[in-house]
């Protein structure tokens, strides 16, 4: 999918007083206490928020956070992102709603003031959600007159918020949508050779099929963190000379540094998704990941690094594009049109 294919948020008719429902991936990275680790996903969706609310729209974002079991649960609730969104945004009115649909939240709604923003609990509080189910999809719809999905993270999801709402509202990517897919462009049409893809991170099931998939087109795969552990050989021969990390601790050593480094030296493309070792129980296990990332930047390729938790162990390095997606940006890169994307009215099309 072209960048310029889907039509952007600058041709939406927004004017003064227009309700636009925004879908975000504020699913952040925390501490083991609970603060925010990173927030570029959140810092990423400024340009499309500012870009409303200098036309005077009202704001109405969505997200999900976490994996709740499609109930309320304190702990995934979006309360603390709204406070940090506040401080991001401190000229702004910004207010929480506490439910995600339904009348009180309407009420919200019709009370904002032009040009002030609202965040909703968290999406993913009722089942209704990954469910993609129609009537939650229209409830939300309600809330808005258009629709701009900038939550590029979670647009490998078929959810009510990612891709049932299109249905119902006239649909537009957000500022940050548009850059993530022009930039994940570069890796999936026709990557310079040799094309290196770096694959980390913990969500297995997820990865090892995509790792597979992406190793009939990539030159070298090499894999850490652990889906290396989980790792099965599958006896299949493809394109990539596969490499995986031996280690057995929460990190990949110095040793399986040291062989990957001709490889990463010698790349023109490089894509890495998901971190090396287990730095969320201790930050000594990201020695692996910045060492990875130093050779990475240091490199002449082409860089593009993806996910949540690997954009926050790497946010001193500087690369050709730090993506906001994880499973998204791997998937995307593999080849498949993301359905948060599918669903999107095309440019100058319906
Ligand atoms: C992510 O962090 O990759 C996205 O927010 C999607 O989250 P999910 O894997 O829980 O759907």
């Amino acid at each position: 999918m072209k960048a310029n294919a889907v039509a952007g948020v600058t041709e939406a008719p927004i004017k003064a007083g227009t309700r636009v429902l925004v879908r975000v991936d504020y699913n952040v990275p925390l501490t083991v206490d609970g603060k925010i680790s990173d927030d570029k996903r959140m810092v990423d969706s400024l340009p499309t928020i500012n870009y409303l609310l200098k036309r005077g729209a009202k704001v109405i974002l969505c997200s999900h956070f976490g994996r709740p079991d499609g109930k309320p649960e304190p702990q995934y609730s979006l309360r603390p992102v709204y406070i940090h969104l506040q401080q991001l945004l401190p000229k702004v009115t910004v207010q929480f709603a506490p439910s995600t649909v339904g009348q009180a939240v309407e009420a919200q709604v019709a009370s904002m003031s032009n040009g002030s923003v609202l965040l909703l609990e968290n999406t993913r509080f009722q089942a209704a959600e990954t469910a993609n189910d129609p009537e939650f999809a229209k409830q939300l719809a309600r809330l808005g007159e258009i629709f701009v999905n900038d939550a590029f993270g979670a647009a490998h999801r078929a959810h009510a918020s990612t891709v049932g709402v299109a249905h119902y509202l006239p649909s537009y990517a957000g500022m940050l949508m548009a850059r993530e897919i022009e930039q994940l462009s570069q890796v999936t049409a026709n990557p310079k050779r040799p094309f290196t893809v770096i694959i980390g991170g913990k969500k297995v099931a997820d990865k090892m099929p995509l790792a597979r998939k992406l190793a009939e087109r990539a030159d070298y795969l090499l894999v850490g963190g652990r889906v290396a552990q989980d790792w099965q050989d599958d006896g299949v021969k493809r394109r990539a000379q596969i490499y995986i990390a031996p280690d057995q601790g929460l990190d990949i050593s110095p040793a399986t540094v040291a062989a990957w480094r001709p490889i990463i030296e010698n790349s023109a493309t490089i894509f890495w998704n998901g971190p090396l070792g287990q730095f969320d129980v201790d930050p000594q296990n990201g020695n692996g990941t910045r060492a990875v990332a130093e050779l990475v930047a240091n490199s002449s390729a082409i860089s593009i690094v993806g996910g949540g938790d690997t954009a926050a162990a790497v946010k001193n390095y500087q690369f050709t594009h730090v993506s906001t997606g994880g499973g998204a940006a791997l998937e995307f890169v593999e080849g498949t049109i993301l359905p948060g994307i599918a669903c999107l009215k095309q440019k100058g099309g319906k």
